[in-house]
């Protein structure tokens, strides 16, 4: 993951193919219950305005974080999940009268998918992603874009070109989990 971006734009029709990724990822049914709403520019700056107090940006940690020229933000939708699976082919499951007859909630695993379809797609255009939680300011930003009730925003994704002087995140030193987390044929 990138945290330290240069404000250079990235272009249009570079951002529509990394959309366009994304939303090739699976979905069950096909519900595709996802919407991403794109930030550039001016928009970037309220969406930080909204979610990191000024004081608070004196010791950020990744100031040029701040520089990402957009700003993806992901939302599941569970209504279409819903609507779906009250289809024909799928009211036999029961899963279209609530949510909660859901075994898992399949608006966020495939909303995670499509965007994780995102960051890989970034990263292999050689530009930088950072997926990160919204944690204050959530209401002002769904204000701020409009979002319908019902949708549940995931989180944010900050893309652009990355500098050579990123600094790594708090996590980074972990080392990867392998053997520990493979079991195979048993746990
Ligand atoms: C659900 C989720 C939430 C995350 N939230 C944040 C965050 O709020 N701030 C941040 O700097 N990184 C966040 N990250 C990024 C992780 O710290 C990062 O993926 C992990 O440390 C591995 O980093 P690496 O790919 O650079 O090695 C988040 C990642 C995920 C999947």
């Amino acid at each position: 993951m990138t945290r330290s971006f240069s404000s250079e734009p990235i272009e249009p029709e570079v951002i529509d193919d990394l959309l366009d990724l994304a939303t090739r990822a699976p979905s069950a049914g096909k519900s595709q219950g996802w919407h991403f709403v794109v930030l550039e520019g001016e928009q970037t700056r309220n969406f930080w305005d909204a979610t990191l107090d000024v004081d608070k940006r004196r010791t950020f940690a990744w100031p040029r974080l701040l520089d990402a020229p957009v700003i993806v933000l992901p939302f599941a939708d569970p209504g279409q999940y819903l609507e779906r699976y009250s289809q024909n082919d799928k009211a036999a499951t029961g899963l279209g009268e609530s949510i909660e007859n859901w075994p898992a909630p399949y608006w966020t695993i495939d909303t995670s998918f499509a965007v994780m379809t995102l960051l890989l797609a970034a990263t292999e255009r050689g530009l930088g992603a950072l997926f990160f939680g919204v944690f204050n300011g959530e209401v002002r930003v769904r204000e701020m874009v409009h979002a319908p009730d019902g949708v549940q925003l995931l989180g944010a994704i900050a893309l652009g070109r990355p500098l050579e002087t990123d600094r790594v995140g708090r996590s980074a030193g972990r080392p990867r989990k392998f053997t520990d987390v493979v079991h195979r044929g048993t746990w």
